[in-house]
Protein backbone atom coordinates (compact mmCIF):
# COMPACT_ATOMS: atom_id res chain seq x y z
CA UNK A 1 0.00 0.00 0.00
CA UNK A 2 1.49 3.23 -0.54
CA UNK A 3 1.68 6.11 1.96
CA UNK A 4 -1.39 8.08 0.55
CA UNK A 5 -3.81 5.20 0.62
CA UNK A 6 -4.79 5.53 4.02
CA UNK A 7 -3.63 8.72 4.81
CA UNK A 8 -5.08 11.61 7.42
CA UNK A 9 -5.11 14.92 5.58
CA UNK A 10 -5.57 18.43 7.42
CA UNK A 11 -6.64 20.93 5.40
CA UNK A 12 -4.67 23.76 6.44
CA UNK A 13 -5.89 27.77 6.09
CA UNK A 14 -3.15 29.19 6.35
CA UNK A 15 -4.73 32.82 6.92
CA UNK A 16 -6.47 31.44 10.13
CA UNK A 17 -3.89 28.58 11.75
CA UNK A 18 -1.57 31.02 13.70
CA UNK A 19 -0.33 34.52 13.29
CA UNK A 20 3.25 34.41 14.45
CA UNK A 21 4.26 38.49 13.62
CA UNK A 22 0.86 39.94 15.12
CA UNK A 23 -0.14 41.40 12.11
CA UNK A 24 -3.97 39.50 12.38
CA UNK A 25 -3.46 36.92 9.58
CA UNK A 26 -1.88 33.79 10.05
CA UNK A 27 1.23 32.52 8.33
CA UNK A 28 4.17 30.55 7.21
CA UNK A 29 5.97 30.89 10.44
CA UNK A 30 2.95 30.18 12.28
CA UNK A 31 2.23 27.04 10.38
CA UNK A 32 6.36 25.55 11.02
CA UNK A 33 5.95 26.57 14.90
CA UNK A 34 2.52 24.55 15.29
CA UNK A 35 3.67 21.34 13.05
CA UNK A 36 3.85 19.42 16.06
CA UNK A 37 0.39 19.74 16.66
CA UNK A 38 0.06 18.18 13.55
CA UNK A 39 1.91 14.94 14.84
CA UNK A 40 0.46 14.74 17.92
CA UNK A 41 -3.14 14.86 16.45
CA UNK A 42 -1.50 12.05 13.95
CA UNK A 43 -2.35 13.37 10.45
CA UNK A 44 0.18 12.38 7.33
CA UNK A 45 0.01 15.35 5.68
CA UNK A 46 -1.29 18.46 5.48
CA UNK A 47 -2.58 20.79 2.08
CA UNK A 48 -2.26 24.06 2.35
CA UNK A 49 -4.93 26.69 0.79
CA UNK A 50 -2.87 28.99 -1.60
CA UNK A 51 0.14 31.45 -0.17
CA UNK A 52 1.07 32.68 -3.23
CA UNK A 53 1.57 36.29 -4.16
CA UNK A 54 -2.28 37.42 -4.65
CA UNK A 55 -4.23 40.97 -4.31
CA UNK A 56 -6.06 38.41 -2.47
CA UNK A 57 -9.62 39.33 -4.29
CA UNK A 58 -10.45 35.65 -3.83
CA UNK A 59 -8.15 35.11 -0.75
CA UNK A 60 -5.44 33.81 -2.68
CA UNK A 61 -6.78 32.09 -6.09
CA UNK A 62 -5.69 34.41 -7.87
CA UNK A 63 -2.12 34.50 -7.55
CA UNK A 64 -0.08 37.58 -9.29
CA UNK A 65 2.86 35.25 -9.49
CA UNK A 66 3.31 31.77 -9.05
CA UNK A 67 6.69 31.12 -8.27
CA UNK A 68 6.94 33.51 -4.88
CA UNK A 69 5.10 33.64 -1.51
CA UNK A 70 3.07 36.73 -0.64
CA UNK A 71 4.52 38.60 1.84
CA UNK A 72 1.23 38.50 4.03
CA UNK A 73 2.36 34.77 4.47
CA UNK A 74 5.89 35.21 4.69
CA UNK A 75 9.17 34.57 2.40
CA UNK A 76 10.33 31.94 0.40
CA UNK A 77 13.22 31.30 3.50
CA UNK A 78 10.19 31.28 5.77
CA UNK A 79 8.56 28.40 3.21
CA UNK A 80 11.86 26.03 2.96
CA UNK A 81 12.10 26.28 6.67
CA UNK A 82 8.71 25.45 6.81
CA UNK A 83 9.38 22.27 4.82
CA UNK A 84 12.16 21.41 6.37
CA UNK A 85 10.95 20.83 9.39
CA UNK A 86 7.26 19.16 7.81
CA UNK A 87 10.28 16.70 6.36
CA UNK A 88 11.98 15.88 9.81
CA UNK A 89 8.66 15.75 11.59
CA UNK A 90 7.44 13.31 8.35
CA UNK A 91 4.30 15.28 7.80
CA UNK A 92 3.56 15.68 3.68
CA UNK A 93 3.09 19.05 2.94
CA UNK A 94 0.64 19.49 -0.46
CA UNK A 95 0.16 22.94 -1.96
CA UNK A 96 -2.87 24.23 -3.89
CA UNK A 97 -2.23 24.49 -7.47
CA UNK A 98 -4.54 26.89 -9.45
CA UNK A 99 -4.65 26.18 -13.41
CA UNK A 100 -7.50 27.18 -14.07
CA UNK A 101 -6.92 31.05 -13.71
CA UNK A 102 -4.33 33.79 -12.65
CA UNK A 103 -4.81 37.41 -11.10
CA UNK A 104 -5.63 39.73 -13.65
CA UNK A 105 -2.17 41.94 -12.43
CA UNK A 106 0.27 38.77 -13.49
CA UNK A 107 2.44 40.00 -16.00
CA UNK A 108 1.44 37.49 -18.30
CA UNK A 109 -1.78 38.57 -18.64
CA UNK A 110 -0.39 42.04 -19.32
CA UNK A 111 1.29 41.23 -21.57
CA UNK A 112 -1.65 39.14 -23.25
CA UNK A 113 -3.77 42.01 -23.30
CA UNK A 114 -0.78 44.15 -25.47
CA UNK A 115 -0.43 40.73 -27.59
CA UNK A 116 3.39 40.28 -26.76
CA UNK A 117 4.81 37.63 -28.74
CA UNK A 118 3.82 34.09 -27.65
CA UNK A 119 1.46 35.48 -25.01
CA UNK A 120 -1.36 36.41 -27.58
CA UNK A 121 -2.90 33.52 -26.68
CA UNK A 122 -2.27 32.66 -22.74
CA UNK A 123 -5.67 33.69 -22.15
CA UNK A 124 -8.84 33.19 -23.71
CA UNK A 125 -9.96 36.01 -25.72
CA UNK A 126 -12.75 36.16 -28.36
CA UNK A 127 -13.77 38.67 -30.81
CA UNK A 128 -17.86 40.19 -29.52
CA UNK A 129 -20.95 39.67 -31.30
CA UNK A 130 -22.63 42.43 -33.16
CA UNK A 131 -25.62 44.20 -31.30
CA UNK A 132 -27.97 44.57 -33.75
CA UNK A 133 -29.81 47.36 -30.97
CA UNK A 134 -26.44 49.25 -30.98
CA UNK A 135 -24.24 49.16 -34.03
CA UNK A 136 -20.51 49.30 -33.43
CA UNK A 137 -21.12 47.88 -29.47
CA UNK A 138 -19.95 44.36 -28.83
CA UNK A 139 -22.30 41.53 -27.32
CA UNK A 140 -20.44 38.54 -24.92
CA UNK A 141 -19.78 35.71 -27.20
CA UNK A 142 -21.54 33.70 -25.37
CA UNK A 143 -24.46 33.67 -22.84
CA UNK A 144 -22.15 32.28 -20.10
CA UNK A 145 -22.15 33.11 -16.71
CA UNK A 146 -20.06 32.79 -13.83
CA UNK A 147 -19.31 31.19 -10.77
CA UNK A 148 -19.39 34.37 -8.57
CA UNK A 149 -22.12 36.06 -10.98
CA UNK A 150 -22.39 37.69 -13.99
CA UNK A 151 -21.10 37.03 -17.56
CA UNK A 152 -17.80 34.70 -17.68
CA UNK A 153 -16.97 37.33 -20.28
CA UNK A 154 -15.06 40.69 -19.78
CA UNK A 155 -14.52 43.39 -22.27
CA UNK A 156 -10.89 44.70 -22.92
CA UNK A 157 -10.89 48.31 -23.74
CA UNK A 158 -7.18 48.04 -25.23
CA UNK A 159 -7.15 44.88 -26.95
CA UNK A 160 -10.75 45.13 -28.55
CA UNK A 161 -11.79 41.68 -27.77
CA UNK A 162 -14.06 40.06 -24.71
CA UNK A 163 -11.88 37.42 -22.30
CA UNK A 164 -13.24 34.61 -20.29
CA UNK A 165 -13.34 34.41 -16.61
CA UNK A 166 -15.06 31.71 -14.76
CA UNK A 167 -14.47 33.50 -11.03
CA UNK A 168 -13.92 37.10 -10.72
CA UNK A 169 -13.16 39.49 -13.60
CA UNK A 170 -10.60 39.96 -12.10
CA UNK A 171 -9.22 36.10 -12.30
CA UNK A 172 -9.18 35.93 -16.35
CA UNK A 173 -8.79 31.87 -17.64
CA UNK A 174 -5.71 30.74 -18.98
CA UNK A 175 -5.99 29.02 -22.65
CA UNK A 176 -4.99 25.42 -21.72
CA UNK A 177 -5.03 24.20 -25.23
CA UNK A 178 -2.19 27.07 -25.69
CA UNK A 179 1.27 24.61 -25.22
CA UNK A 180 3.24 27.05 -24.07
CA UNK A 181 0.55 27.42 -21.21
CA UNK A 182 0.87 23.29 -20.64
CA UNK A 183 4.70 23.89 -20.64
CA UNK A 184 4.37 26.73 -18.15
CA UNK A 185 1.70 24.68 -15.92
CA UNK A 186 4.66 21.85 -16.02
CA UNK A 187 7.19 24.37 -14.68
CA UNK A 188 5.42 25.62 -11.70
CA UNK A 189 4.65 22.30 -10.72
CA UNK A 190 8.90 21.17 -10.95
CA UNK A 191 9.66 24.66 -8.90
CA UNK A 192 7.27 23.67 -6.33
CA UNK A 193 8.75 20.12 -6.17
CA UNK A 194 12.25 21.51 -6.58
CA UNK A 195 11.81 23.09 -2.93
CA UNK A 196 9.99 19.96 -1.53
CA UNK A 197 6.32 19.97 -1.48
CA UNK A 198 4.78 15.91 -1.73
CA UNK A 199 1.76 17.00 -4.25
CA UNK A 200 -0.85 19.81 -5.05
CA UNK A 201 -4.56 20.37 -4.68
CA UNK A 202 -5.87 20.92 -7.93
CA UNK A 203 -8.24 23.86 -7.51
CA UNK A 204 -11.43 24.19 -9.86
CA UNK A 205 -10.69 21.06 -11.82
CA UNK A 206 -14.38 21.00 -14.13
CA UNK A 207 -13.57 24.41 -14.49
CA UNK A 208 -10.81 24.11 -16.62
CA UNK A 209 -12.11 23.91 -20.47
CA UNK A 210 -14.82 24.99 -22.31
CA UNK A 211 -16.56 24.03 -25.31
CA UNK A 212 -15.58 25.95 -28.32
CA UNK A 213 -16.88 25.65 -31.92
CA UNK A 214 -14.75 24.84 -35.03
CA UNK A 215 -15.29 28.28 -36.44
CA UNK A 216 -13.56 29.81 -33.05
CA UNK A 217 -17.33 30.85 -31.69
CA UNK A 218 -18.60 29.71 -28.17
CA UNK A 219 -22.31 28.06 -28.32
CA UNK A 220 -24.38 29.31 -25.93
CA UNK A 221 -25.50 27.09 -22.67
CA UNK A 222 -29.05 26.11 -22.66
CA UNK A 223 -31.76 27.21 -19.78
CA UNK A 224 -31.35 25.02 -16.69
CA UNK A 225 -34.99 24.52 -16.27
CA UNK A 226 -34.96 22.79 -12.50
CA UNK A 227 -32.55 25.56 -11.31
CA UNK A 228 -33.21 26.06 -7.80
CA UNK A 229 -35.11 30.20 -7.73
CA UNK A 230 -32.34 31.21 -5.67
CA UNK A 231 -29.25 29.53 -7.74
CA UNK A 232 -26.68 32.16 -9.19
CA UNK A 233 -26.72 30.46 -12.43
CA UNK A 234 -29.64 29.27 -14.61
CA UNK A 235 -28.00 27.52 -17.23
CA UNK A 236 -26.72 24.18 -17.96
CA UNK A 237 -23.32 23.82 -17.49
CA UNK A 238 -22.43 21.81 -20.39
CA UNK A 239 -19.99 23.67 -22.65
CA UNK A 240 -17.94 25.35 -19.32
CA UNK A 241 -17.74 22.67 -17.49
CA UNK A 242 -16.31 19.10 -17.55
CA UNK A 243 -15.04 19.12 -20.56
CA UNK A 244 -13.26 16.15 -22.04
CA UNK A 245 -9.85 17.88 -22.28
CA UNK A 246 -9.46 17.85 -18.31
CA UNK A 247 -9.02 14.34 -18.40
CA UNK A 248 -5.74 14.57 -20.64
CA UNK A 249 -4.36 17.59 -19.12
CA UNK A 250 -4.45 15.36 -15.46
CA UNK A 251 -2.84 12.40 -16.92
CA UNK A 252 -0.19 14.86 -18.23
CA UNK A 253 0.32 16.44 -14.56
CA UNK A 254 0.57 12.79 -12.74
CA UNK A 255 2.64 11.30 -15.74
CA UNK A 256 5.18 14.54 -15.10
CA UNK A 257 4.81 13.78 -10.65
CA UNK A 258 5.70 9.92 -11.52
CA UNK A 259 9.02 10.92 -13.73
CA UNK A 260 9.97 13.65 -11.30
CA UNK A 261 9.55 10.83 -8.60
CA UNK A 262 11.46 8.02 -10.79
CA UNK A 263 14.61 10.71 -11.61
CA UNK A 264 14.73 12.29 -8.26
CA UNK A 265 13.63 9.76 -5.87
CA UNK A 266 11.40 9.64 -2.64
CA UNK A 267 7.89 9.47 -1.92
CA UNK A 268 5.17 9.16 -4.58
CA UNK A 269 3.59 13.13 -5.54
CA UNK A 270 0.03 12.93 -4.51
CA UNK A 271 -2.46 14.96 -6.35
CA UNK A 272 -5.69 15.84 -5.41
CA UNK A 273 -8.43 17.50 -7.01
CA UNK A 274 -11.26 19.60 -6.18
CA UNK A 275 -14.11 18.76 -8.53
CA UNK A 276 -17.89 18.98 -7.81
CA UNK A 277 -18.18 16.47 -10.48
CA UNK A 278 -20.35 12.73 -11.39
CA UNK A 279 -18.94 9.91 -10.20
CA UNK A 280 -18.34 8.85 -13.63
CA UNK A 281 -16.70 11.98 -14.51
CA UNK A 282 -14.46 11.10 -10.66
CA UNK A 283 -13.79 7.96 -12.18
CA UNK A 284 -12.09 9.21 -15.32
CA UNK A 285 -9.92 11.59 -13.29
CA UNK A 286 -8.41 8.65 -11.40
CA UNK A 287 -7.61 6.90 -14.66
CA UNK A 288 -8.94 5.05 -17.26
CA UNK A 289 -7.34 1.47 -17.53
CA UNK A 290 -4.45 3.22 -19.81
CA UNK A 291 -3.27 6.56 -18.09
CA UNK A 292 -3.41 7.02 -14.65
CA UNK A 293 -4.31 10.97 -13.27
CA UNK A 294 -4.75 12.05 -10.09
CA UNK A 295 -4.59 9.83 -6.58
CA UNK A 296 -7.56 11.61 -4.62
CA UNK A 297 -10.80 12.80 -6.41
CA UNK A 298 -12.27 14.45 -3.73
CA UNK A 299 -14.92 12.73 -2.41
CA UNK A 300 -17.70 15.90 -1.33
CA UNK A 301 -20.49 13.25 -0.37
CA UNK A 302 -20.28 13.75 3.43
CA UNK A 303 -20.24 16.85 3.25
CA UNK A 304 -22.76 17.68 0.28
CA UNK A 305 -25.23 14.77 2.42
CA UNK A 306 -29.08 15.68 2.62
CA UNK A 307 -29.83 16.71 6.11
CA UNK A 308 -30.65 16.11 8.38
CA UNK A 309 -28.79 12.14 7.47
CA UNK A 310 -29.85 9.30 9.06
CA UNK A 311 -27.97 5.59 8.95
CA UNK A 312 -29.99 5.22 5.21
CA UNK A 313 -28.74 8.30 4.21
CA UNK A 314 -25.00 7.33 5.30
CA UNK A 315 -25.43 4.25 3.57
CA UNK A 316 -26.12 5.59 0.52
CA UNK A 317 -24.08 8.53 0.40
CA UNK A 318 -21.11 5.66 1.18
CA UNK A 319 -22.29 3.52 -1.34
CA UNK A 320 -22.59 5.66 -4.01
CA UNK A 321 -18.65 5.99 -3.94
CA UNK A 322 -17.75 2.78 -3.22
CA UNK A 323 -20.17 1.01 -5.74
CA UNK A 324 -17.70 2.92 -8.55
CA UNK A 325 -14.34 4.13 -6.98
CA UNK A 326 -13.65 1.14 -4.69
CA UNK A 327 -15.04 -1.28 -6.90
CA UNK A 328 -13.11 -0.37 -10.00
CA UNK A 329 -10.12 1.47 -8.29
CA UNK A 330 -9.85 0.20 -4.37
CA UNK A 331 -9.60 3.80 -3.80
CA UNK A 332 -11.61 6.22 -1.32
CA UNK A 333 -11.55 9.26 0.51
CA UNK A 334 -14.08 11.40 2.46
CA UNK A 335 -14.08 15.42 3.46
CA UNK A 336 -15.91 16.12 6.05
CA UNK A 337 -16.09 20.41 4.74
CA UNK A 338 -13.85 22.74 3.11
CA UNK A 339 -13.08 26.65 3.56
CA UNK A 340 -16.05 27.17 0.97
CA UNK A 341 -18.72 26.59 2.63
CA UNK A 342 -20.26 25.89 6.47
CA UNK A 343 -18.70 23.74 9.09
CA UNK A 344 -20.11 20.31 10.31
CA UNK A 345 -21.24 21.55 13.68
CA UNK A 346 -23.38 23.83 11.69
CA UNK A 347 -24.75 21.59 9.07
CA UNK A 348 -25.26 19.55 11.27
CA UNK A 349 -25.24 20.19 14.78
CA UNK A 350 -23.08 20.28 17.36
CA UNK A 351 -24.05 17.15 19.14
CA UNK A 352 -23.50 15.15 15.60
CA UNK A 353 -20.00 16.41 14.76
CA UNK A 354 -17.92 13.79 16.60
CA UNK A 355 -20.02 11.43 14.72
CA UNK A 356 -19.15 12.75 11.25
CA UNK A 357 -15.62 12.88 12.49
CA UNK A 358 -15.71 8.98 13.22
CA UNK A 359 -17.55 8.09 9.70
CA UNK A 360 -15.15 9.86 7.84
CA UNK A 361 -11.73 7.98 10.23
CA UNK A 362 -13.48 4.49 10.25
CA UNK A 363 -14.45 4.09 6.56
CA UNK A 364 -11.81 2.62 4.61
CA UNK A 365 -9.41 4.80 2.91
CA UNK A 366 -8.24 8.81 3.09
CA UNK A 367 -9.34 11.24 5.43
CA UNK A 368 -9.37 14.90 4.89
CA UNK A 369 -10.35 17.03 7.89
CA UNK A 370 -10.75 20.69 7.35
CA UNK A 371 -8.54 22.94 10.18
CA UNK A 372 -10.80 23.16 13.22
CA UNK A 373 -13.54 20.55 12.85
CA UNK A 374 -11.26 18.04 15.04
CA UNK A 375 -12.25 20.76 17.90
CA UNK A 376 -15.41 20.88 17.10
CA UNK A 377 -15.08 24.72 15.87
CA UNK A 378 -18.20 26.58 15.31
CA UNK A 379 -18.77 28.59 12.06
CA UNK A 380 -18.86 32.46 12.72
CA UNK A 381 -20.99 35.07 10.85
CA UNK A 382 -19.22 38.00 9.12
CA UNK A 383 -19.63 39.62 6.04
CA UNK A 384 -16.16 40.96 4.16
CA UNK A 385 -17.70 43.22 1.55
CA UNK A 386 -15.25 42.69 -0.70
CA UNK A 387 -14.93 38.70 -1.01
CA UNK A 388 -17.19 37.22 -3.57
CA UNK A 389 -20.28 35.40 -1.92
CA UNK A 390 -18.55 36.15 1.67
CA UNK A 391 -21.16 35.31 3.95
CA UNK A 392 -21.39 32.09 2.86
CA UNK A 393 -17.70 31.11 2.38
CA UNK A 394 -16.18 33.00 5.21
CA UNK A 395 -18.18 30.93 7.59
CA UNK A 396 -15.69 28.55 8.35
CA UNK A 397 -12.49 30.73 8.28
CA UNK A 398 -12.31 31.84 11.19
CA UNK A 399 -8.87 32.03 13.65
CA UNK A 400 -7.89 28.40 15.16
CA UNK A 401 -8.84 27.74 18.50
CA UNK A 402 -5.61 27.03 20.36
CA UNK A 403 -6.53 28.13 23.87
CA UNK A 404 -8.87 30.36 26.10
CA UNK A 405 -6.62 33.55 26.03
CA UNK A 406 -6.61 36.31 23.77
CA UNK A 407 -7.64 35.91 20.29
CA UNK A 408 -7.56 32.45 21.35
CA UNK A 409 -3.72 31.96 20.85
CA UNK A 410 -4.36 32.34 17.56
CA UNK A 411 -3.18 36.06 17.31
CA UNK A 412 -1.76 38.33 19.71
CA UNK A 413 -3.65 41.50 18.13
CA UNK A 414 -7.47 41.33 18.95
CA UNK A 415 -7.45 43.07 15.43
CA UNK A 416 -7.73 39.60 13.85
CA UNK A 417 -8.62 39.46 10.25
CA UNK A 418 -12.04 37.48 11.18
CA UNK A 419 -13.47 37.41 14.78
CA UNK A 420 -12.31 34.29 16.76
CA UNK A 421 -15.63 32.38 16.98
CA UNK A 422 -17.72 33.10 20.11
CA UNK A 423 -17.25 29.86 22.07
CA UNK A 424 -13.60 29.27 21.80
CA UNK A 425 -13.29 29.25 25.61
CA UNK A 426 -14.57 26.26 25.38
CA UNK A 427 -13.37 24.70 22.22
CA UNK A 428 -9.97 24.52 21.92
CA UNK A 429 -6.75 22.70 21.81
CA UNK A 430 -5.74 23.52 25.02
CA UNK A 431 -8.73 22.99 27.07
CA UNK A 432 -9.83 19.65 25.05
CA UNK A 433 -6.56 17.99 25.09
CA UNK A 434 -7.71 17.77 29.06
CA UNK A 435 -11.02 16.36 28.81
CA UNK A 436 -11.40 12.56 27.79
CA UNK A 437 -13.97 12.56 25.30
CA UNK A 438 -13.43 15.96 23.58
CA UNK A 439 -13.60 16.71 19.84
CA UNK A 440 -9.83 16.43 20.04
CA UNK A 441 -9.36 13.80 22.35
CA UNK A 442 -11.90 11.64 20.02
CA UNK A 443 -10.14 12.45 17.02
CA UNK A 444 -6.44 11.59 18.20
CA UNK A 445 -8.33 7.99 19.39
CA UNK A 446 -9.33 7.68 16.01
CA UNK A 447 -5.90 8.51 14.37
CA UNK A 448 -4.79 5.53 16.79
CA UNK A 449 -7.41 3.14 15.66
CA UNK A 450 -6.30 3.93 12.21
CA UNK A 451 -2.95 2.72 12.65
CA UNK A 452 -3.65 -0.50 13.97
CA UNK A 453 -3.38 -3.38 11.66
CA UNK A 454 -7.47 -4.03 10.96
CA UNK A 455 -7.67 -0.57 9.81
CA UNK A 456 -4.64 -1.16 8.26
CA UNK A 457 -6.04 -4.23 6.42
CA UNK A 458 -8.83 -2.61 4.17
CA UNK A 459 -7.70 -3.50 0.94
CA UNK A 460 -8.00 -7.44 2.27
CA UNK A 461 -11.24 -9.00 0.92
CA UNK A 462 -13.58 -8.53 3.40
CA UNK A 463 -11.62 -6.54 5.96
CA UNK A 464 -14.66 -4.11 6.08
CA UNK A 465 -18.16 -4.31 6.60
CA UNK A 466 -20.54 -0.98 6.54
CA UNK A 467 -24.49 -0.36 6.50
CA UNK A 468 -27.20 0.94 8.42
CA UNK A 469 -28.19 -1.83 11.12
CA UNK A 470 -31.82 0.60 12.34
CA UNK A 471 -33.26 3.71 10.28
CA UNK A 472 -30.65 5.51 12.84
CA UNK A 473 -27.63 3.54 13.59
CA UNK A 474 -24.61 3.20 11.13
CA UNK A 475 -22.65 0.07 11.34
CA UNK A 476 -18.58 -0.18 9.98
CA UNK A 477 -16.73 -2.99 10.90
CA UNK A 478 -13.02 -3.35 10.36
CA UNK A 479 -11.02 -6.33 10.57
CA UNK A 480 -8.39 -8.19 9.97
CA UNK A 481 -7.07 -12.18 10.92
CA UNK A 482 -7.53 -11.73 14.98
CA UNK A 483 -8.69 -8.51 15.32
CA UNK A 484 -12.05 -6.63 14.91
CA UNK A 485 -13.63 -3.40 15.59
CA UNK A 486 -16.91 -2.56 15.03
CA UNK A 487 -18.14 1.13 14.63
CA UNK A 488 -21.93 2.04 15.91
CA UNK A 489 -23.10 5.88 15.59
CA UNK A 490 -26.89 6.74 16.59
CA UNK A 491 -27.62 9.48 14.37
CA UNK A 492 -30.84 10.22 16.00
CA UNK A 493 -32.57 11.48 18.98
CA UNK A 494 -34.00 8.05 20.08
CA UNK A 495 -32.67 5.46 22.26
CA UNK A 496 -32.19 2.31 19.82
CA UNK A 497 -31.65 -1.29 20.36
CA UNK A 498 -29.49 -3.02 17.97
CA UNK A 499 -27.94 -6.13 17.50
CA UNK A 500 -24.67 -4.94 15.15
CA UNK A 501 -23.68 -8.81 13.94
CA UNK A 502 -24.97 -10.84 11.75
CA UNK A 503 -25.25 -14.50 13.25
CA UNK A 504 -26.67 -16.29 10.14
CA UNK A 505 -22.32 -17.77 9.58
CA UNK A 506 -20.60 -19.77 12.58
CA UNK A 507 -20.17 -16.40 14.81
CA UNK A 508 -19.65 -17.73 18.11
CA UNK A 509 -18.19 -15.12 20.22
CA UNK A 510 -19.97 -12.07 20.46
CA UNK A 511 -18.12 -10.37 23.63
CA UNK A 512 -17.01 -7.17 22.67
CA UNK A 513 -14.93 -4.08 24.79
CA UNK A 514 -15.25 -0.38 24.78
CA UNK A 515 -12.09 0.87 23.15
CA UNK A 516 -13.70 4.71 21.93
CA UNK A 517 -16.91 6.26 23.70
CA UNK A 518 -18.00 9.93 22.21
CA UNK A 519 -19.47 12.44 25.16
CA UNK A 520 -23.02 10.92 24.60
CA UNK A 521 -21.95 7.74 25.51
CA UNK A 522 -22.71 6.03 29.30
CA UNK A 523 -19.93 3.45 28.59
CA UNK A 524 -16.61 3.32 30.07
CA UNK A 525 -13.90 2.28 27.92
CA UNK A 526 -12.39 -1.22 28.65
CA UNK A 527 -16.55 -2.08 29.73
CA UNK A 528 -17.55 -5.72 27.93
CA UNK A 529 -20.71 -5.96 25.99
CA UNK A 530 -22.93 -8.74 24.35
CA UNK A 531 -23.05 -7.31 20.33
CA UNK A 532 -26.34 -9.51 20.28
CA UNK A 533 -28.13 -6.77 22.50
CA UNK A 534 -26.67 -3.28 22.08
CA UNK A 535 -28.45 -0.04 23.51
CA UNK A 536 -27.52 3.07 21.85
CA UNK A 537 -27.87 6.01 23.53
CA UNK A 538 -29.56 9.30 21.28
CA UNK A 539 -26.28 10.57 19.29
CA UNK A 540 -23.98 8.20 20.96
CA UNK A 541 -20.76 6.76 18.82
CA UNK A 542 -18.77 4.10 20.18
CA UNK A 543 -16.03 1.93 18.96
CA UNK A 544 -16.19 -1.70 19.79
CA UNK A 545 -13.22 -4.30 19.81
CA UNK A 546 -13.52 -7.65 19.81
CA UNK A 547 -12.58 -10.27 22.47
CA UNK A 548 -10.95 -13.47 20.97
CA UNK A 549 -10.81 -15.79 24.15
CA UNK A 550 -7.34 -17.19 24.77
C1 LIG B 1 -12.13 26.84 -5.65
C2 LIG B 1 -11.70 27.33 -4.29
C3 LIG B 1 -12.38 28.64 -4.01
C4 LIG B 1 -11.97 29.62 -5.07
C5 LIG B 1 -12.26 29.08 -6.46
C6 LIG B 1 -11.59 29.90 -7.51
O1 LIG B 1 -13.47 26.53 -5.70
O2 LIG B 1 -11.99 26.35 -3.33
O3 LIG B 1 -12.08 29.12 -2.74
O4 LIG B 1 -12.65 30.83 -4.90
O5 LIG B 1 -11.78 27.77 -6.62
O6 LIG B 1 -10.21 29.71 -7.49
MG1 LIG C 1 0.83 37.21 10.43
Amino acid sequence: MDWWEDASFYHLYPRSFKDSDGDGYGDINGITEKLEYLKEIGITGTWLSPIFKSPMLDMGYDISDFYDIDPLFGTMKDFDEMIKKAKKLGIKIILDFVPNHSSDQLDWFQKSIDKVDGYDDFYVWADGKDDPQNPGKKLPPSNWDGVFDGSMWEWNEKRQQYYLHQFLKEQPDFNLRNPKVHTIMLDILKFWLDRGVDGFRIDAVPHMYEKVNDDGTYPDEPIDEYASPGASSKLKHIYTMNQYETVEILYEWREFLDDYQKKNGGDTRVLMAEAFSPINVLDQYFGNGTHVGVQLPFNFGIKDMPTPPNAKTIQNTVDQWMSVMWKKHKMANWVSSTHDGARVSYRLGHEKKDLIQILIAGLPGVSVNYYGEELGMSNIYTNLTNQPNSIFRTFGRSPMQWNDELSAGFSNTTDTWLPVAEDYKTLNVKVERGVPRSSLNIYKGLQKLRKTRAFKAFKEAGAFIYGAVSENVFLIVRSTEGEEYRILLNMGDKVENVKPIDMSGDVKEFIYEYVLCTDRSPHRLGEKVDVRNIIMMPFEGVVLKKVFPK
